[in-house]
């Protein structure tokens, strides 16, 4: 957090000073004014996510309603991102409450359903949105003896082509991305909150 306070003080002074001459620039020198603005700005956002991943120790958790949640995820897509896809929500009326933070749950959601609309076609895209309760599953987690029961499991399926084979292995890591303008911190970020919330996250991907 501090490494990321003392970047941003000298980038918002990069950034206001491109700002200025973009304003006094000639034609031909303000596109490049706009650019140094607009690459400060990226810098910033990154900055901004790569913070998330410092602890600032133990979160709120109170019982949220899962499929709130989700209502609140798809329906920021479908006023951005996700404008020209099909969404569906199969929801199992019988889970419970999970105590968790809202906002972070709704982050973790909302990286995914965005991955999911990047994978979706151009036309025809569609994502299912699916909670279920299982009853009587473990999982084995690293670093605990005995294996836990995690019954809540929400599913977000899109009909894109899958991940890619060669990057099932290290998904979850930082920077691992096929997107020209990703930053590749979606699904490493999801994995930290999933992680925090006592949870785990998988992929399953079939052609
Ligand atoms: N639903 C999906 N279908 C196909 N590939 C996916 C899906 N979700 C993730 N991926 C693959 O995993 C990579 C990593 O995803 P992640 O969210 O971490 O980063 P990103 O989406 O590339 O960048 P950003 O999240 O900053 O936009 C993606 O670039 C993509 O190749
Ligand atoms: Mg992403």
């Amino acid at each position: 957090a501090v490494l990321a306070h003392e970047v941003r003080n000298p980038l918002s002074g990069i950034r206001g000073a491109a700002q200025l001459l973009e304003q006094n620039a000639s034609e031909d020198d303000r596109p490049l004014a706009e650019m140094i603005r607009q690459e400060a700005d990226r810098i910033s956002t990154l900055i901004g996510r790569m913070e998330i991943f410092t602890d600032y120790g133990p979160f709120e958790r109170k019982p949220v309603n899962i499929h709130k949640v989700l209502d609140r995820v798809q329906r920021l897509a479908e006023t951005g991102f996700g404008a020209n896809i099909r969404f569906r929500a199969d929801f199992d009326p019988s889970l419970p409450p999970v105590p968790g933070d809202h906002d972070q749950l709704v982050q973790i959601f909302l990286n995914l359903v965005k991955n999911a609309c990047d994978a979706c076609p151009e036309v025809g895209g569609e994502i299912n949105l699916r909670t279920s309760y299982q009853h009587g599953v473990r999982f084995a987690l690293s670093g605990r003896k005995d294996k836990v029961a995690l019954p809540l499991k929400v599913s977000i399926i899109d009909n894109g082509p899958g991940i890619p084979e060669d990057l099932t292995s290290n998904l979850f890591d930082p920077f691992v991305t096929s997107k020209p303008n990703g930053t590749g911190l979606g699904l490493a970020l999801v994995a930290k909150l999933v992680g925090d919330h006592g949870g785990v996250v998988e992929c399953e991907s079939r052609p």
